[in-house]
């Protein structure tokens, strides 16, 4: 894709996100509109903080547009939408040129059913959706750490909070099934610590989900961003993670290998 292309991401990356270096970004640089779910979050408040920072007005869809407007004030464009009601989301993506998706059941105990309906049935309608609308952009969707390794911490995790990581594998391979190009950012452990402050792994590793492999929500939004606008990130699964042995983020792309169909 078109996004950011030519601006090395180390280049963004350095920049600040304050504002003062938006125009190294440019507003040409990402296509638009920019949609983003599960803004409301705590990942998702740090993309479209970025996203404003850089000069974009992203559309904001989530389930209570008064409370997203007092957050966001005029820096967005809010929709109502909810991925488990697939006529309202139809609305509100239609026409999108990129879609960026950290929806996920808020953190504590929650049943199966509501996993099911929100992180597997969520992510399907959103693909027939976009599908249905003739979208070509890319589709950033954020999972999980753990969602193809078995480890203590995600048993533990699955035991809580309703098999979440079993119907994120699950709307994982729909995605890469789906035909539209995306990539899958798998997150570690994720905190509230502001970004920038360690060191970055990308990888294909496939690592265990455990305490030790963490990183902010912040960094995560700023991998996230760098991702949809990567040429060699696309149809990629990959894990992000605080690490010592972190490299340019350009070469961490450029080494990532395009996913299998299916797998
Ligand atoms: N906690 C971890 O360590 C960890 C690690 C890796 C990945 N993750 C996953 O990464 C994602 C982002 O994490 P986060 O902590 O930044 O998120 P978060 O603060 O829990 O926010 C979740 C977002 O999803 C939205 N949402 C929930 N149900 C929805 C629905 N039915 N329709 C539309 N939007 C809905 C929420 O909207 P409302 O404001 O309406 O509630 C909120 O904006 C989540 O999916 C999380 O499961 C978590």
């Amino acid at each position: 894709m078109a996004a950011m292309d030519g601006v090395p991401a180390e280049e963004i990356r350095n920049m600040k996100v304050d504002g003062k270096d938006e125009d190294r970004v440019g507003r040409d640089g990402l296509p638009q509109p920019v949609v983003v779910l599960g803004a409301t979050g705590g990942t998702g408040q740090s993309i479209v903080r970025r996203l404003a920072a850089m000069g974009v007005r992203p559309r904001v869809v989530c389930r209570h547009p008064e409370e997203a407007q007092a957050v966001f004030k005029d820096a967005v464009d809010v929709v109502a939408g909810d991925v488990t009601d697939p006529p309202g989301l139809c609305r509100a993506v239609a026409g999108a040129a990129a879609v960026i998706d950290t929806v996920g059941v808020r953190p504590g105990r929650a049943k199966e059913a509501l996993i099911r309906a929100v992180e597997y049935d969520g992510t399907v309608n959103l693909l027939q959706v976009l599908h249905d609308d003739g979208f070509t952009g890319r589709l950033l969707y954020m999972s999980a750490l753990g969602t193809t390794r078995w480890s203590p911490s995600a048993m533990a995790l699955n035991l809580f909070k309703g098999n979440t990581l079993k119907w994120r594998r699950r709307a994982e391979e729909a995605i890469r099934r789906s035909g539209l190009d995306y990539t899958i950012v798998r997150a570690g452990v994720l905190t509230n610590e502001p970004g920038g402050r360690w060191p970055i792994l990308i990888t294909q590793r496939r690592l265990r989900m455990s305490l030790r492999h963490r990183i902010s929500r912040d960094d995560v939004a700023e991998v996230i961003l760098l991702a949809l606008a990567h040429p060699a990130a696309g149809r990629t699964t990959f894990d992000v993670v605080w690490h010592p042995t972190s490299e340019p983020f350009d070469a961490m792309f450029e080494r990532l290998q395009p996913d299998r169909p299916a797998s």
